[in-house]
C-alpha cells in the first residue's frame, strides 16, 4: 500500500494545527506515572510528536518509524533527540518491549486491525502503555464521495485496485481486541474543524486520503481534472458559511492501553 502512496511533508503540513491537535489531546492523557526507557512513535510522519516525547522523556531513547522517507527526511531535519526509522508498521518487532507505543493518525493505513492491535498490545512491557488515535472518516461523506469520483470517470480501470484509508473498526471491537492486556480506556470526539479557502476539504484530503488515488494519474491535467470533479461533488455538502469559514466535523477514535 505505501509502495504506492507518496507523502508529501509540504501539503501534510498545511493543516498542522488540526493535525497536532487530537496527538495534544492524546498526549495528555498518558498516565502521569509513565517512566518510559524506549518509546515508539509509529507513522511518526514529519516527527513532531516523536519530538514532543523526546522533550518529554529526557533519559528515554526514542524511535520514530515510518514507511516514507520523504516524510522522515523532514523528521531529520527536527533534530530532535530521535531515532529515525524506516519501516512498515505491520512487520514491528521491536528488540526491546516499548514502555510506550504512541501512534497517531497512522494506523488507519495498516489493515487487518484484527491481527495488528494484540500483536503490538502483546509488545509493549509490563505497565508500557499503548497510546492510538485514528480518524473515523473512511465512513464520512467526503471519503465516499472520494471513492465514487474514483470509480466512475475515466480513471476507474486504473483506481480499481487502489488501496487506501482502511475502515476502522468500532470501538467495542478495539475494547475487545486490547481489554485481554490490560487497562483501556477508548473514547471519541468529533473536532468541528473551520476551514477557510476554495474547496478546503479538497485541499485538506490532498494531503493524505487522495494520495493513493493521485499516485494513479501521474498526467497533471488527467489529475486537475479528477480533483475538479471532486471538488464539485463536496461543494453541495460542505457550503461556505455566512462567516467565510467552511465546517468539517472530522470524527476520531482514541485508545489507551496500560499493559498489566
Ligand atoms: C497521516 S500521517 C500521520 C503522521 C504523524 N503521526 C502525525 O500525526 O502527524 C500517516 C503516516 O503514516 C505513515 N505510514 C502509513 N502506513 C505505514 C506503514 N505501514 N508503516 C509505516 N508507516 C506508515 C505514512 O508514511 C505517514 O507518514
Amino acid at each position: 500500500m505505501t509502495g504506492q502512496t507518496t507523502w508529501d511533508p509540504d501539503q501534510y503540513q498545511r493543516y498542522r494545527g488540526y493535525r497536532d491537535r487530537p496527538a495534544l489531546d492524546l498526549m495528555v492523557q498518558l498516565p502521569g506515572d509513565l517512566e518510559p526507557a524506549t518509546i515508539w512513535d509509529l507513522g511518526c510522519g514529519t516527527g513532531e510528536h516523536a519530538a514532543v516525547l523526546a522533550a518529554r522523556h529526557p533519559n528515554c531513547t526514542v524511535y520514530g518509524l515510518d514507511s516514507s522517507a520523504d516524510m522522515l527526511e523532514r523528521a531529520r531535519a527536527t533534530r530532535a533527540r530521535v531515532e529515525w526509522v524506516q519501516g512498515d508498521i505491520a512487520a514491528f518487532a521491536p528488540d526491546v518491549p516499548p514502555d510506550l507505543i504512541f501512534t497517531n493518525a497512522a494506523l488507519q493505513w495498516v489493515g487487518d486491525h484484527e491481527t495488528l492491535f494484540p500483536r503490538l498490545a502483546g509488545q509493549l512491557a509490563p505497565g508500557g502503555v499503548f497510546a492510538c488515535q485514528m480518524p473515523m472518516s473512511f465512513a464520512e461523506s467526503w471519503h465516499h464521495v472520494m471513492r465514487d469520483v474514483a470509480g466512475r470517470g475515466p480513471w476507474a480501470s486504473r483506481m480499481q485496485d487502489v488501496r487506501g484509508v482502511q475502515p476502522v473498526l468500532a470501538p467495542a471491537d478495539y475494547h475487545r481486541l486490547l481489554a485481554p492486556f490490560g487497562e483501556t480506556d477508548i473514547w471519541t470526539t468529533t473536532y468541528l474543524h473551520e476551514l477557510t479557502g476554495e474547496d478546503p476539504v479538497v485541499d485538506w484530503m490532498k494531503g493524505t486520503g487522495l494520495r493513493p488515488y493521485l499516485a494513479r494519474l501521474p498526467d497533471p491535467a488527467e489529475q486537475r481534472e479528477f480533483l475538479d470533479a471532486y471538488a464539485e461533488a463536496l461543494r453541495p455538502l460542505f457550503p461556505v458559511q455566512p462567516d467565510g469559514v467552511t465546517l468539517f466535523p472530522f470524527p476520531r477514535l482514541f485508545l489507551m492501553l496500560r499493559r498489566g
